[in-house]
């Protein structure tokens, strides 16, 4: 069966004022990536049911750094501009040149929602098959915000109206427009050529179109969804309400792929957090962007773990911090209050206590004692340090980078080892201990 061709616009140039950020609103994280980011990807990940012909972006004339992480990190994404942002009506406006005679539909999104999901889009899509237009709605206890969803005597969509022009009648209206719509691309953009700028916000308003439709009897479609998908951000409290929700979506998620979660509501993931069968997560486990972890693994309570990747049974924590760039293969044990930075820590090796490994190698079944540093910045340069297998690193000792120490190699505690350790040797750096009687001790 031949896919139907949609294109995909997501109005990205409002203001966002209420968030009182200097970072525009779209590229504020939720779950590790930018809100704008959840968007794109939940369109890509239905690209198996249809075919997605355009991704245009609108953004506002100072979203210099809203482009450049869309090019970096997206391709064939079109980025459009809406000169001055003087509503919602005006930013898909802006795109007639792109669409205005498509023979497509569009479908419209808002660039604040981080919670839709590709549900929602199957069903605008689904709603489209039946109707020229066609929303999506949901029923909130506490719809306040939201532009209201009108029905007249026969249930049909008839208009909505914003929060700022709703009656008091009309504001006890639970049906919420999620600001996302499948319409035929010339049927918007003759509707939009009778859209008026609003007396009290001096804007245009897209949800005029809906009034204006069903003034010419066009049928309109709803699909109702669920609320929390069409979450718009506007400001701080409703960045950590998306937060909230969609850390419930990720842990449920990774539970049902063979996960344990000792305290599910205390983890914290990232929404590419990479989580195997048989992992184990103690209480207050915080992921950042980047981790892989393979099965097995067993990660106790009250670690920090960013951008690394962690092989099978491996063993971490409590109290562990595993910053980017860190691989530990299968059976690595990191143990409590140890930092690991751009390091690599191969199979069976241990580095159970107090301790600081940075831009360094580790060799196979290697011990590091407590207490070790590797001392790797002189306060200009990053220098490496390099382990070999089977040696044993005494406590204490601190390795000044650049440093290298062989295979089978011991090095004894408290040792500030600063020249290459060859293979098969023992290095110890320090004073020989002296014994004397204490003055006026008989
Ligand atoms: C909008 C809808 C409202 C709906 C809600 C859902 C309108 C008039 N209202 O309200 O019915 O319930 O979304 O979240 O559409 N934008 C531009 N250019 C502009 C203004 C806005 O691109 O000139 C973009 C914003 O960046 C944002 C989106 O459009 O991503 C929606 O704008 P926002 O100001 O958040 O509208 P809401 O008040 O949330
Ligand atoms: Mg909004």
């Amino acid at each position: 069966m031949q896919k139907e061709t949609y294109s995909f616009l997501i109005l990205a140039a409002g203001k966002g004022t209420r968030m009182k950020s200097r970072k525009p609103k779209v590229l504020h994280d939720v779950a590790g990536e930018p809100i704008i980011s959840h968007i794109i990807n939940t369109i890509i990940s239905i690209k198996k049911n249809i075919y997605v012909d355009k991704i245009a972006v609108v953004l506002g004339n100072n979203s210099k750094e809203i482009k450049s992480f869309i090019k970096a990190n997206f391709e064939g994404i079109d980025i459009i501009i809406q000169k001055k942002q003087l509503g919602t009506a005006d930013a898909v406006l802006s795109t007639k040149n792109i669409f205005k005679n498509y023979n497509n539909k569009l479908i419209i999104l808002c660039g604040d929602t981080p919670l839709i999901s590709s549900k929602l889009l199957l069903n605008l899509i689904k709603l489209g098959k039946n109707y020229r237009i066609g929303l999506s709605g949901f029923k909130s206890m506490n719809p306040h915000g939201y532009g209201r969803v009108v029905l007249n005597e026969y249930k049909k969509v008839k208009s909505i109206v914003e929060e700022s022009d709703a009656s008091n009648e009309e504001k006890k209206i639970d049906l919420c427009n999620s600001g996302m719509y499948v319409i035929d691309s010339k049927l918007l953009f003759s509707l939009l050529s009778n859209v008026k700028v609003n007396s009290k916000k001096k804007e245009m308003y897209l949800t005029d179109i809906i009034y204006l439709a069903s003034k010419e009897d066009v049928n309109i479609g709803i699909s109702y969804n669920k609320e929390i998908e069409s979450l718009g951000v506007n400001d701080r409290e409703g960045l950590a309400m998306a937060e909230k929700e969609m850390q419930i979506i990720l842990r449920k998620k990774a539970m049902q792929r063979g996960a344990t979660l000792i305290a599910p509501e205390t983890v914290f993931l990232c929404k590419d957090t990479k989580i195997s069968k048989d992992v184990c997560i103690g209480p207050n486990v915080v992921f950042g962007p980047g981790v892989k972890i393979g099965e097995g693994v067993k990660i106790e309570a009250f670690c920090h773990i960013e951008g690394v990747t962690i092989k099978k049974n491996c063993i971490i924590g409590p109290f562990a911090r595993l910053r980017p760039g860190t691989v530990l293969e299968d059976s690595v044990k990191v143990g409590n209050f140890v930092e690991v930075k751009k390091s690599k820590i191969k199979k069976g090796a241990k580095v159970n206590h107090l301790t600081y490994v940075g831009d360094s190698d580790i060799g196979i079944n290697t011990n590091i004692g407590a207490g070790v540093i590797t001392c790797n910045y002189d306060g200009v340069n990053k220098n490496k340090t390099n382990i070999g297998n089977n040696s044993f690193i005494g406590s204490n000792v601190s390795l000044v980078a650049p440093l290298k120490v062989g295979s089978e190699t011991i090095i004894g505690a408290g040792s500030v080892i600063t020249k290459n350790v060859p293979s098969n040797m023992l290095a110890v750096e320090r004073n020989k201990q002296v014994i004397v009687r204490r003055r006026n001790k008989k």
